[in-house]
């Protein structure tokens, strides 16, 4: 959407994949501060988005107007909006593009206007769309009318769009500044191999104020080994998806903790460039994806999906396809690199706490990517 926003894949945190409905002013003013203490938000972490449940049930007044769940949030949302802004952070809120949200809390049909004046008086800078109860009534109407609502306002907001059945990356650039590309993540490893192929092949309709979503960060949250939360890392930030921690900042471990911190992967997700990276070849178990950065370099992700097949940790699939093998390391879940000159230079190293590196991957995937970086593949 060219409303100036988002000419960078928006960073954040969202209060969904962790807390659900259990959320409460406390609980989000918190994560703000741990965004802070962390150092997350000087990495770029900007946006503290409340998903769905901030508001009250039946919660619209005689005017129309929409009514917060005040035990939940007894300020209300607009002291929590200025405590973002008063910390250097920017604030999101959630609603959805039908009778109610996906939690059956009021949604935005028909309100349009009242809802946008409302979030821009409270001042909001971020609105995630839904696109639960929706009645059939054509999603570029109902997505229309609250985009158009939200220009009225003249207050700049991110509009991340939900619409997930109709090949939202055809029409999201007219539309919103990120559109949701498919089904919900969940936090497994399955889960996150579905999403990302959904992703395949639709990197080129993403851009400077439009970009394809692949859902939340999962990392964090338990479901999957933290190798496996790298997976999601490196190839939400080849591909630009936007990048929202949706954890616990009061829980997270060290290890997801670097893994959210990683540089060089941010540097990719925000280069200057904002050309999205998509996947280059795919060969058995192994899967390249390749992009251009803005100092003339290429980025890389690597990802070994022998992993997949493979339990426990550091143990790898052996090329035979008998058995594994017990060589600790022999392969990682994935690897990222920027080519320099005239060689990969692999970001991070193999031990444990950082990411995997080349000599950590099966001979024949090393082979591949050094075959598409000679036959100028990579992107
Ligand atoms: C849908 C969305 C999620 C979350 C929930 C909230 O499932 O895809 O991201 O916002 O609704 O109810």
């Amino acid at each position: 959407l060219n409303n100036g926003l988002a000419r960078q894949p928006p960073m954040g945190w969202s209060s969904w994949n962790a807390y659900k409905c259990d959320i409460s002013e406390d609980i989000i003013k918190g994560n703000a501060d741990r965004l802070i203490e962390l150092g997350l938000r000087d990495l770029g972490y900007q946006y503290v988005v409340v998903d769905d449940c901030w508001q009250e049930r039946n919660g619209r007044d005689e005017s129309g107007r929409i009514i917060t769940n005040n035990k939940t949030f007894p300020s209300g949302i607009k002291p929590l909006s200025h405590y973002m802004h008063s910390h250097g952070l920017r604030f999101g809120i959630y609603s959805d593009a039908g009778k109610q949200t996906c939690q059956g809390r009021p949604g935005g049909l028909g309100y349009e206007d009242i809802d946008a004046r409302t979030y821009a008086q409270w001042g909001v800078d971020f609105v995630k769309y839904d696109n639960c109860w929706n009645g059939f009534l054509p999603y570029l109407d109902r997505y229309g009318a609250m985009r158009d609502a939200l220009n009225r306002t003249g207050r700049l907001m991110v509009y991340s769009t939900c619409e997930k059945h109709s090949n939202p990356w055809e029409w999201g650039a007219d539309m919103s500044n990120q559109w949701r590309i498919g089904v919900d993540l969940f936090d497994t490893w399955e889960s996150l191999v579905r999403v990302a192929d959904d992703g395949i092949g639709i990197a080129h309709f993403s851009g400077p104020g439009g970009w394809n979503d692949f859902d939340l960060l999962q990392v964090g949250n338990g479901g999957m080994q933290f190798q496996e939360y790298r997976a999601q890392f490196a190839v939400w930030s080849i591909v630009k998806s936007p990048l929202m921690i949706s954890t616990d900042l009061f829980k997270i471990s060290p290890r997801d903790l670097s893994t959210l911190k990683a540089r060089e992967l941010i540097a990719v997700n925000q280069d200057p460039l904002a050309i999205a990276g998509d996947v280059v070849r795919q060969q058995g178990p192994d899967i390249v994806y390749g992009g251009p950065l803005a100092d003339g370099s290429r980025a890389a992700v690597m990802w070994n999906r022998r992993w997949h097949f493979n339990w426990p940790l550091n143990d790898c699939e052996h090329p035979s396809g008998n058995g594994t093998s017990s060589t600790p390391g022999l392969c990682g879940p994935l690897s990222v690199g920027r080519n320099m000159t005239l060689r990969f230079e692999w970001l991070g190293g193999g031990s444990e706490n950082r990411w995997p590196n080349a000599e950590h991957f099966h001979s024949d995937t090393r082979a591949l990517v050094r075959d598409l970086y000679e036959e100028g593949d990579l992107g």
